[in-house]
């Protein structure tokens, strides 16, 4: 049962109109009666979602999962000025799910926004005042703190007061707070960027386990899917072939959310390779004096005992490959005692876990569903 409010025009920034959005009720049992958020323990069988950005590479790739999930039915593709147009159109590859692209998000359970920032935030109120379930892959949820938006994204936060509610939607460490989400009158869950969720995941546990001492020093490599479908001059492909590039020198806006989630301060460059996609983070931090190897492997594989995504491969370092078009994340690491030093490596698909995989496994936590429900797919190789 799929209804439409009626919509209203929002301003994003003085160059850009967003999309439509839609007017409707707050109003909690409204949202249950159609189906939506359920108390926990009681997971619906079906929810409704929709997808704004569709027509991005993150958005493209929510459609590829969501697309095989038994528990979703995609009620609106959303992007900026279409009309009815045919998902193939932008994505060939997905041209057989027969879904299309609107300006209008349609009401919903769940909407995922992949946009660039900035764009959600001005929408996700409206949004949130239809009860529906939102997350968010940008970073307008990411950080807590409103100074941070102007100071590293260069926008005042139009709703700094609902920074507090929202979830980081990094599901292995916040398992338990986006499960609370159900019961929310307002739920927004902010998903982490791709390269805070390599490094988090393999630093996040030491960090808690009072591991850790002094800086942490993040040197991470991305394909060029990170940098979303709009070719530039960086990402055209005979600069990018046959090189690689660091970028971002103490600025990459990526850092705050790493500090924010370690306490710690990160030094972190990223560099671009001539990949599609995937990232590898090599990661160098310095172990509290005293601390032993096997504490260090204790702390990860007590963080991770019942968390099926992420693999712990010890000694093995982890490759790219080993995790492309996947929603795992691998972690190998060594230490070195006699100097207290650790290099953790740590890999994921910027598309999957770094973005769609993790905000599906969000939403799995949040409606009560498996964790994992579509997304079980081993990696493609070679
Ligand atoms: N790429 C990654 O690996 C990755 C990983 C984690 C998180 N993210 C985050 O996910 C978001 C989307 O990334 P992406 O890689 O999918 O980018 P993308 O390929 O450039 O897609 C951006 C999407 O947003 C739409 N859009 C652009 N400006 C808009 C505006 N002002 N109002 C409404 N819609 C607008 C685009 O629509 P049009 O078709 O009309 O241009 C497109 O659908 C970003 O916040 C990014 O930082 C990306």
């Amino acid at each position: 049962m799929s209804t439409q409010h009626e919509v209203a025009a929002v301003r994003v920034a003085p160059e850009r109109r967003a999309v439509m959005l839609p007017r409707g009720p707050a109003d909690a049992s409204m949202r249950a009666a159609a189906g939506g958020r359920p108390a926990a323990g009681t997971p619906p069988a079906r929810i409704r979602a929709a997808i704004v950005g569709a027509t991005g590479y993150v958005g493209a790739e929510l459609v590829r999962l969501l697309t095989r999930h038994p528990n979703v039915e995609i009620v609106g593709l959303v992007g900026r000025g279409r009309t009815h147009e045919p998902i193939g159109g932008t994505h060939i590859h997905l041209d057989r799910t027969g879904l299309h692209v609107d300006a209008v998000v349609p009401d919903a359970d769940a909407v995922f926004l992949a946009l660039p920032h900035g764009a959600a935030a001005e929408i996700v109120p409206d949004i949130a005042a239809t009860g529906a379930a939102i997350i968010d892959l940008g970073p307008d949820f990411r950080l807590r703190a409103a100074a941070d938006y102007p100071r590293w994204y260069g926008f005042e936060h139009p709703r700094p007061e609902l920074l507090d509610g929202a979830v980081y939607g990094l599901p292995e460490l916040h398992r338990d707070a986006l499960g609370g989400l159900r019961d929310a009158a307002i739920a927004i869950v902010g998903a982490p960027g791709c390269y805070p969720t390599a490094t988090l995941l393999a630093l996040e546990p030491l960090a808690v386990a009072g591991l850790l001492s002094g800086d942490v020093i993040v040197d991470a490599k991305s394909g060029v899917s990170g940098a979303g479908k709009s070719p530039s001059e960086r990402t055209h492909f005979s600069e990018n072939h046959g090189s690689v590039a660091a970028y971002g020198l103490f600025g990459h806006r990526h850092t705050p959310e790493m500090e924010q989630a370690l306490g710690l301060p990160v030094t972190f460059t990223p560099h671009l390779v001539p990949l599609d996609r995937g990232i590898l983070a090599t990661i160098y931090a310095r172990l509290v004096p005293g601390t032993t190897a096997a504490q260090v492997s204790d702390a990860l594989t007590a963080a991770y005992a019942d968390a099926f995504f992420v693999r712990l491969t010890g000694d093995r370092l982890p490759e790219i490959k080993h995790v492309a078009h996947t929603n795992f994340c691998d972690i190998g690491w060594r230490v070195d005692e006699a100097t207290g030093r650790l290099i953790v490596v740590s890999v994921i698909d910027n598309l999957v876990k770094g973005a769609a995989g993790q905000a599906v496994q969000n939403m799995n936590l949040m409606f009560g569903f498996p964790e994992g429900q579509a997304l079980d797919q081993l990696a493609v190789v070679p």
